[in-house]
């Protein structure tokens, strides 16, 4: 075991695009574990849209993180110490921890991995962890999608976004997917299955959209808000659904992002708009897991994900999936399990 830590502090809150000044690394001692708590070592750190909210005091859905504070981040580890009898030494755990080589975890963030079967633990943590259940629960319980209806689905070549895709189309309906670069339409139109790919950043997304829907949207997952919300809202179906999965487009505004000009179609159309937090419905964990577990098996979705090596690139790396830069979903790998 290491004698010296490695923590990527928070010590400026971003104003724009995340710059190299808000987080440092430091070296520092390894903490002990107290009572009923475990000491593990980072084996991989997930990077994730919500990192720039976290960073930032916008209202938001936990409490920021505070300056000078380890910065928080999905982890997956291995127990190197414990004083807790259910996390063995040896255990692989994942939960919600801090950008930090070791660390102190307890039972209410941090729970074991558990058997993963066939599957894979870096698989097991890339997707069952978070967004494979946000777009199981996202899709299935807000937007109820019926067979032969439409959905549309933005950053629809990211992580949450293929998975949706996909499994609207295991659900019968057509699938259309905005994502920005030609080689991710060609992905999810080639690859996935999606019935339509529109590229935003080179495509007139309302006219797009309005010549790939031409029996309207029924369900809209949305992964970015502002203009591309706006264009999907102006061709909502009677009753239409919009399961409010993320707002990237807006997570870098360094003023505040103006309401939809298509905000009177809730009303026109009766639609029902419902924001949701994923790990607020765990209870749904179990089922989100078996079924993804089993079309993965059967090859009816795939997933892609992104490996950088190095705990020291973190911070590099996050930038990328504000960019777009990522192709899947963004892990560093600071050691293998
Ligand atoms: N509610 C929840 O519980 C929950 C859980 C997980 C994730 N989320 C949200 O789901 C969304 C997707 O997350 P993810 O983890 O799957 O990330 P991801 O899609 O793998 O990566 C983010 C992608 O967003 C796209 N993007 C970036 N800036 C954009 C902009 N200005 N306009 C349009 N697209 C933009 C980029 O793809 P392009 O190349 O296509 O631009 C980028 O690759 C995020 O908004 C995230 O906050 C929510």
């Amino acid at each position: 075991m290491s004698q010296v830590n490695h923590v990527w502090r928070l010590r400026k809150r971003p104003v724009g695009e995340i710059t190299d000044d808000v987080l440092s690394l430091e070296v520092e001692s390894i903490p002990e574990p107290g009572p009923g708590e475990f000491l593990f070592r980072l084996n991989y750190l997930s990077l994730d849209p919500t990192n720039r909210i976290w960073m930032s005091d916008m209202d938001q859905y936990m409490p920021p993180v505070e300056l000078d504070a380890p910065m928080r981040g999905g982890v997956c580890g291995t127990v190197v110490k414990s004083r807790h009898p259910d996390y063995a030494e040896g255990a692989v755990v994942s939960g919600l921890g801090v950008w930090a080589d070791y660390q102190i975890g307890t039972p209410q963030f941090v729970r074991p991995l558990g058997d993963t079967g066939p599957v894979s633990v870096v698989d097991a943590f890339s997707t069952f962890a978070v967004v494979g259940p946000a777009a199981y629960i996202g899709l299935l319980d807000i937007g109820q999608p019926r067979p032969g209806e439409t959905v549309v689905v933005s950053a629809a070549a990211g992580a949450v976004g293929s998975i949706v895709g996909q499994i609207a189309k295991i659900k019968g309906c057509r699938v259309v997917g905005i994502a920005g670069s030609p080689e991710k339409c060609a992905w999810i139109q080639d690859e996935l299955g999606f019935d339509v790919a529109i590229n935003y950043r080179t495509q007139d997304v309302a006219r797009a959209l309005a010549a790939a829907c031409p029996n309207g949207i029924d369900v809209y997952f949305d992964n970015v808000g502002g203009e591309i919300l706006d264009a999907c809202l102006k061709l909502m179906n009677f009753k239409g659904r919009i399961p409010t999965c993320g707002l990237i487009s807006e997570y870098n505004a360094e003023i505040p992002v103006p309401g939809p000009y298509n905000y009177s179609m809730i009303l026109m159309q009766r639609l029902r708009i419902e924001g949701f937090i994923v790990t607020d419905n765990l209870e749904r964990y179990a089922a989100a897991i078996v079924a993804l577990s089993q079309w993965m098996a059967q090859g009816k979705i795939k997933v892609r994900t992104e490996i950088v090596d190095g705990f020291e690139n973190a911070l590099q790396t996050l930038k990328k999936i504000y960019t777009g830069a990522n192709t899947g979903k963004l892990m560093i790998r600071v050691q293998d399990v």
